[in-house]
């Protein structure tokens, strides 16, 4: 057993914010699955909402949020975020982020659902300068400990103590695999924070890294965590169409910066049949919605995302790390249109948190991508979410050491239990469930939704849970069945979450109940 002052399990933005808060004044182990740089947050291009024009304000983004989250935010939480993104900003400038600037100050980009020139970003690849910059600081620091190659299995609770059996919901910690050695160690704190991204990859397509599978969704679930509005999954409209290259995306500043989208049939630009007034710019709902109408309607595999009437030299300094890409694929995009298609993107939803981080367990924390913290609601306004990494990070850290008396020191545990499992007889067990879920949830439960469609999700869902369950008690763990696990379970719960919703609101889209309530609802799951 390996016993620290706090533990997060999460090295992207929101793990490593909270890592140097906290390493002011106590001993943080921060515990990853693969790399350090694994997760989303390395990925990131358009860059980070924030008011720093004299233009702008506070209010404007505030409503922009709102606009895009379909009413379903609380307004609490976005005023919360808005007001400190400035602030976040200026942290990451003084750890040396090299966000690009004109004449003395930052270059703001624009994005779909913004009123306001608000993007701040580091060329088209915002997200592997933040990650270098946390992961030197916090490299650099002597009170963090980054230990990579730990796939976290479940939390340590109450029931887990080695002493008696409280069965409290209380967090000690978790138990973590060690995926060079096989060994699986128990590691407590005083507090833990979860900050292990999204779900993404529960679906077939998504721009989402390969560990996106719910790991701290499902594991504060199993705990006994509140989860809310699972079914608002996002979708960004413009993914790469390649046969090769699946995940690749176009970020939303090309359509900022002028990119039109084109239906390749008719050679039309269509999004002025769909959103007259915002075009190309309203919210990533409506877009994608109105590209996956076009596929639809015309059998295509794809429409374009045209941005070659503007300056080649423009577009090559907006965006070279895109150009590059593409050039290497056969397209030149200064002046051919680029072949694009919806996919998930961002998980809206997760652990229910309050505005200091607090989930509903005791000594148990989440920030970032994981959690539901109240200010994406119905649909993600485009670079909020790095944003709210930073800010939730902080503001859990903080919280933590205002009530660092209040934390007692973890007491023994159990260590994890072997004695039942074997060694894995038929992998293939695992690919086959994996791929499954990932065909089933893109198919029944993406952009257009019914509830025939749920209902057949929902009765292969519960058909996969025995298999997997079973197959979980009888052989020894790895990532791979973590992951399986943890992504079943995360499906299970969008699918159960959009069962519950009846009416249409943001990115859930029902043709049975195309209405939208008058009162904004949560979907609040209970375990
Ligand atoms: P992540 O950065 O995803 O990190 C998760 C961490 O948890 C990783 O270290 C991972 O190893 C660890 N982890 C997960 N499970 C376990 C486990 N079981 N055990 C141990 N460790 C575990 N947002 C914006 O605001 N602006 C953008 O421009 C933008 N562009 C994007 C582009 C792409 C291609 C993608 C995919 C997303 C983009 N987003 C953007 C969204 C944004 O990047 C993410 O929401 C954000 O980075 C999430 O950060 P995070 O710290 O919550 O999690
Ligand atoms: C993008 O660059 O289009 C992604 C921005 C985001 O997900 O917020």
């Amino acid at each position: 057993m390996t016993q620290h002052d706090v533990l997060i399990i999460g090295s992207g933005a929101a793990g490593l914010t909270a890592a140097l808060v906290l390493a002011e004044r106590c001993k943080v182990l921060v515990l990853a699955k693969g790399a350090l740089d694994g997760g989303s947050t390395n990925w990131a291009q358009g860059g980070i909402a924030a008011v720093l024009d004299e233009g702008d304000t506070f209010e404007n983004h505030i409503r922009d949020t709102m606009i895009a989250g379909a009413g379903l935010n609380r307004r609490e939480t976005v005023e919360f975020v808005v007001e400190h993104a400035p602030q976040a900003i200026h942290r990451l400038e003084a750890l040396g982020v090299p966000f690009n600037a004109e004449q003395g100050s930052l270059h703001l980009t624009r994005e779909g659902g913004h009123s306001h020139r608000r993007i701040v970003h580091v060329d088209d690849a915002t997200g592997a300068a933040v990650q270098k910059a946390l992961l030197k600081a916090a490299n650099d620091h002597p009170n963090v400990t980054l230990l990579p190659g730990h796939a976290c299995i479940d939390l340590i609770t109450g029931r887990h103590e080695a002493a008696r059996y409280s069965g409290s919901g209380r967090v000690w910690g978790v138990y973590a695999l060690d995926e060079s050695t096989g060994k699986v160690e128990a590691y407590t704190a005083r507090a833990t924070i979860l900050a292990t991204g999204g779900a993404g990859r529960v679906y077939q397509f998504s721009t989402a890294p390969r560990g996106a599978t719910g790991d701290g969704i499902a594991m504060a679930w199993r705990a006994g965590a509140r989860v809310s509005n699972m079914e608002m999954m996002q979708f960004h409209p413009t993914c790469l169409y390649n046969l090769e290259v699946k995940n690749f995306l176009i970020t939303e500043a090309v359509r900022g910066e002028g990119g039109r989208l084109i239906n390749p049939r008719t050679a039309k630009r269509f999004m002025e049949f769909y959103d007259p007034e915002r075009l190309e710019l309203a919210p990533r709902d409506v877009v994608a919605r109105a590209i996956d109408s076009e596929i639809k309607k015309f059998g295509l595999d794809f429409v374009h995302l045209d941005i070659s009437h503007m300056p080649a030299d423009f577009v090559r300094g907006h965006f070279p790390n895109i150009y590059e890409r593409l050039l290497g694929l056969g397209i030149d995009m200064t002046r051919q249109p680029i072949p694009v298609v919806p996919a998930q993107h961002y998980t809206c939803g997760g652990i229910l948190i309050d505005l200091a981080g607090r989930t509903d367990l005791p000594g148990l924390y989440a920030a970032g991508e994981c959690t539901e913290s109240g200010l994406h609601g119905a649909n993600r306004l485009a670079s909020n979410s790095l944003l709210e990494c930073f800010v939730f990070g902080d503001a859990a850290a903080r919280d933590i050491l205002a009530r660092w008396d209040s934390f007692d020191a973890p007491p023994e545990v159990r260590p994890w239990d072997e004695s039942r499992v074997t060694e894995a007889d038929e992998e293939v067990v695992i690919k086959q469930n994996w791929t499954e879920i990932r065909r089933f949830m893109w198919n029944y439960v993406g952009i257009v939704r019914t509830n025939k469609r749920l209902e057949r999700a929902a009765h292969r869902i519960k058909l996969l849970f025995d298999e997997v369950n079973d197959y979980y008690g009888h052989f020894r763990v790895s990532t791979d069945l973590i992951e399986l696990r943890n992504l079943l379970q995360s499906a299970e719960l969008i699918v159960r979450s959009a069962r519950a919703r009846h009416e249409s609101r943001g990115l859930h889209y029902n043709l049975d109940t195309p209405q939208t309530d008058a009162e904004p609802h949560d979907t609040i799951l209970v375990p």
